[in-house]
């Protein structure tokens, strides 16, 4: 790979993993066979980033905003990040999978959040891919438990209510010590970012695919990391300061 195919790869990307039921409905079956099926595209895509040299992914797997859905969906949705959990945990540490959980886990019974603290407690000297899981996650729970920090922090005299600028409220974001995000994709057909990670996509490219999330293979990945190659960065600049600058 040379510097300039490095320097146009995402080392960040975050993805709305949507379609299982559509999927699943196409085929004459419940809609878990097709949740069932999202997480094998999960494993799938994980083993794409670690070939294509992808440092962070981030999946949306189970918005605060999904408890919604009818109660036998939410159930047979948790079996199956249980089942992933003991299943795939051995394989992604072997892999150097860094795993991170992040959203409120307080929602989910003390079994399920136990697991998930130990498979991060485990993987945490890990590098090669780091793999954050949103669950119970929603983009303005994100900004409301930063805000809530730098209001702690301020109460407690260690911060002057004016001190609190980008920079300050950012660090208390979730995955502020990650790279910045770079490429958002969403499956499925629609258009929209469905709160996810609302302040991390200030600066991300959005890559929107009709492709349903169990259909979602390597070559899709890489079609949406080379369209991805081809966008222009300007980060407010105009397009002529960006070929200036590089
Ligand atoms: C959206 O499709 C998908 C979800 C709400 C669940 C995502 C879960 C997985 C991909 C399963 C495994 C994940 C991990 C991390 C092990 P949808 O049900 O909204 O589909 P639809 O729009 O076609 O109805």
């Amino acid at each position: 790979m040379t510097s300039a195919d490095i320097a146009r790869l995402p080392r960040h990307i975050a993805i709305v993993m949507d379609g299982n039921g559509r999927w699943a409905k196409l085929r004459h079956r419940p809609r878990t066979f097709g949740h069932n099926a999202g997480r094998k595209a999960v494993r799938a895509v994980v083993e794409s980033c670690l070939r294509e040299g992808v440092k962070v992914l981030t999946l949306f797997a189970f918005s605060s905003e999904n408890w919604r859905r009818p109660e036998d969906e939410v159930s047979a949705l948790m079996e199956l990040f249980l089942r992933a959990l003991d299943k795939e945990v051995d394989e992604l540490h072997g892999n150097g999978v860094r795993i991170r959980f992040v959203g409120d886990l307080n929602a989910f019974d003390a079994g399920l959040r136990q697991r998930m603290l130990a498979a991060m407690a485990r993987t945490a000297g890990n590098d090669a891919l780091h793999l954050n899981v949103a669950v119970n996650y929603g983009g303005r729970w994100d900004i409301v438990q930063a805000a809530r920090k730098a209001a702690e922090a301020v109460a407690r005299g260690e911060l002057r209510a004016e001190e609190i600028d980008e920079q300050l409220l950012g660090h208390w974001m979730c995955l502020s010590d990650l790279p910045p995000l770079d490429l958002f994709i969403r499956t499925g057909g629609e258009c929209r970012v469905s709160n996810f990670l609302l302040w991390q996509l200030a600066y991300a490219e959005l890559h929107f695919t009709d492709t349903l999330w169990p259909d979602f293979d390597h070559a899709c990945l890489k079609s949406a990391i080379e369209d991805y190659a081809r966008r222009e960065r300007r980060y407010g600049r105009t397009g002529e300061q960006v070929a200036q600058k590089a």
